[in-house]
């Protein structure tokens, strides 16, 4: 099938790098003389027909931007086959022939069902958890882990000079990709991850009562998300300890900010390979980072993998902790 028409969506959690993912395909649609056109928050903006027209002009300076300039949304309704029907219609009614989804696993679920509709479509991994499971990385992940990891440097200056326990909660409802990155990149003396095993898991009185002894000055604890009970933690270290002990939630933080130069030129490479597959006719895959290289699958295929999760870097992290 020719493609004439490319729509642009991003949907799910935001992340640092879609704008440069949007302007990549914007950019490359009219380097081969595509028409490029914008659908404003994820998937709901496909079902009303909340759509623009998107000049080479109109992506000018979005590189360096968080969040994306076409918005985001979360849609439920969209599991509804009434309201994913609607939504073909619309593509239709607006000569979209054929869509690029930026976004996590949900979205690509959004894109699977419009395949399956006829619509030709094509994922472009995008969440600050990394948690996708056919791609080695996705798109904003080194933005957050470098937001995380400077928020937790200087929550350590301030441990240090009161002598205190720090639990730090990260973002990651299913995922402890990014905790366990930053507690290697900043040396917490524990990590909690929702992946962990019973005997992965540290022991975390006596982390702190054998450091107490060896004069260590402060204590990082990084919890993803998704253990949760930071603040049951935080009373068990405080009365099995004696140390002072405060939780740390970052957030939203993490969501925001300018993307990385590693977010960028990745965002800049999945765009235009998103764009050129559209081009040659292939459609219905996720284009991902394997071995450091753009690749792509089939999309039923890659939503079906499971993302095994980093044992040695657990394995580094208490390894370092001592
Ligand atoms: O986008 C991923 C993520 O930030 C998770 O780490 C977090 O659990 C979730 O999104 C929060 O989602 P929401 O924006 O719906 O609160």
């Amino acid at each position: 099938m020719q493609v004439n028409t490319i729509g642009v969506i991003t949907s799910g959690g935001d992340a640092p790098g879609m704008n440069a993912a949007i302007r990549s395909i914007v950019r490359t649609a009219k380097y081969y003389n595509l028409r490029a056109v914008g659908i404003n928050k994820g998937f709901k903006g496909l079902v009303h027909g909340d759509i623009r027209e998107f000049t080479a002009r109109d992506v000018s300076d979005i590189l360096g931007r968080g969040g994306t300039i076409l918005q985001t949304a979360r849609c439920p309704e969209f599991l509804d086959i009434e309201v994913k029907k609607v939504a073909i219609d619309m593509a239709r009614y607006h000569n979209i022939d054929s869509v690029v989804v930026i976004g996590g696993d949900g979205s690509f679920r959004g894109a699977k069902s419009l395949c399956e509709l006829g619509l030709p479509a094509i994922g472009i991994p995008a969440t600050i958890d990394n948690d996708i499971n056919c791609s080695d990385y996705s798109i904003g992940f080194d933005t957050a882990i470098n937001t995380a990891m400077q928020a937790v440097d200087k929550i350590r200056d301030t441990a240090t000079s009161h002598e205190r326990c720090n639990i730090i909660e990260v973002m990651g409802r299913a995922s402890g990709a990014i905790a366990i990155q930053v507690a290697i990149a900043c040396g917490a003396e524990a990590v909690f991850i929702p992946e962990m095993t019973e005997e992965e898991r540290p022991d975390i009185i006596k982390v702190i009562t054998d450091g107490i002894k060896r004069n260590k000055q402060h204590f990082i604890v990084v919890v993803a998300e998704g253990v949760g009970h930071s603040n049951e933690l935080c009373e068990f270290i405080q009365s099995q300890t004696g140390i002072v002990t405060r939780v740390n939630t970052l957030g939203y933080m993490q969501r925001g900010g300018s993307p990385t130069v590693m977010d960028r030129v990745i965002a800049a490479q999945m765009g235009e390979y998103a764009v050129e597959l559209l081009i040659h006719g292939v459609s219905n895959r996720i284009v991902g980072m394997k071995n450091n290289r753009v690749y792509d699958i089939d999309i039923f295929e890659g939503l079906e993998q499971q993302k095994e999760v980093r044992r040695d870097l657990i394995e580094l992290a208490n390894k370092l902790s001592v």
